[in-house]
């Protein structure tokens, strides 16, 4: 895992935002996974603003949301569906049918979790995978606990996750109790993971990570293991990180 760490969340954004735009640039096919909440809302912001001034095109690119409530349709405004929609790609070139979204919807849960699966392995595995993460390390919606073998599959959220996403809902009862999520295998094998994490929120949780204990207790904690990671941080998030000769 290398860090680069930054001043604050507009930097943060700048910098995935260019990492990302380097690859979409340099390949001629790519699969982009892609997250929600409020984390990579401001590099959306910036690939929307880079897409205006130099059109760069994304007809090649297809991607891969890590999840989706499940129950909520697909136009309600807190489905992640919604926000892709509203946050990304109305705003650039890419046709809806090259996006992949977990189906909230789909009263077949169990085969919706697997044909999502299928689809990420039929289009060649996911090149570069955005992740936020959890004050509890989850990533995607793996809680605690959650198998580092996991496919994609239905999880029941934690309570600390419904709570901190109860913000986007106009009550903490209206946060859906389950969701579809990639798995920590299905996340573990993109060929590189751009981390992301700003502020004091995730602080705790980055001072998890870098401690470098590899537990299902804390999901994100594989990503010690994995190849190509880079956590692009805060200033405030690494506070209480001790930096290693990894730091770039
Ligand atoms: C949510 C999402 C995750 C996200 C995380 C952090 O519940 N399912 O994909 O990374 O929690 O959210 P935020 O970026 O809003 O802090």
């Amino acid at each position: 895992m290398k860090i680069i760490e930054v001043k604050d969340y507009n930097e943060m954004s700048k910098k995935a935002a260019e990492y990302m735009l380097n690859k979409i640039k340099s390949s001629t096919q790519l699969n982009l996974g892609l997250a929600t909440g409020g984390t990579p809302k401001g590099v959306y912001e910036e690939l929307i603003a880079d897409y205006r001034l130099h059109q760069t095109s994304y007809t090649h690119v297809k991607t891969f949301n890590l999840d989706e409530y499940i129950g909520l349709k697909k136009d309600d405004s807190n489905s992640y569906f919604h926000y892709m929609n509203e946050h990304l790609f109305k705003h650039i070139d890419i046709s809806l049918d090259q996006t992949h979204i977990p189906l909230g919807t789909n009263e077949n849960t169990q085969a919706e979790c697997e044909e999502y699966e299928n689809k990420i392995i039929n289009a060649g595995g996911i090149d570069l995978q955005i992740l936020g993460i959890g004050a509890n390390g989850h990533i995607g919606f793996n809680e605690p606990g959650t198998s580092f073998q996991s496919r994609t599959h239905v999880v029941d959220l934690a309570a600390s996750t419904r709570e901190a996403n109860a913000r986007f809902f106009d009550r903490l009862e209206d946060v859906p109790k389950q969701a579809i999520t990639m798995g920590i295998q299905t996340i573990f094998q993109s060929r590189e993971i751009l981390l992301l994490a700003s502020g004091k929120a995730k602080q705790q949780a980055m001072a998890e990570l870098f401690r470098g204990e590899v537990t299902e207790s804390f999901p994100a904690s594989i990503l010690n293991q994995h190849p190509h990671t880079i956590v692009i941080a805060d200033e405030e998030a690494l506070q209480g990180v001790k930096k290693t000769t990894n730091s770039i």
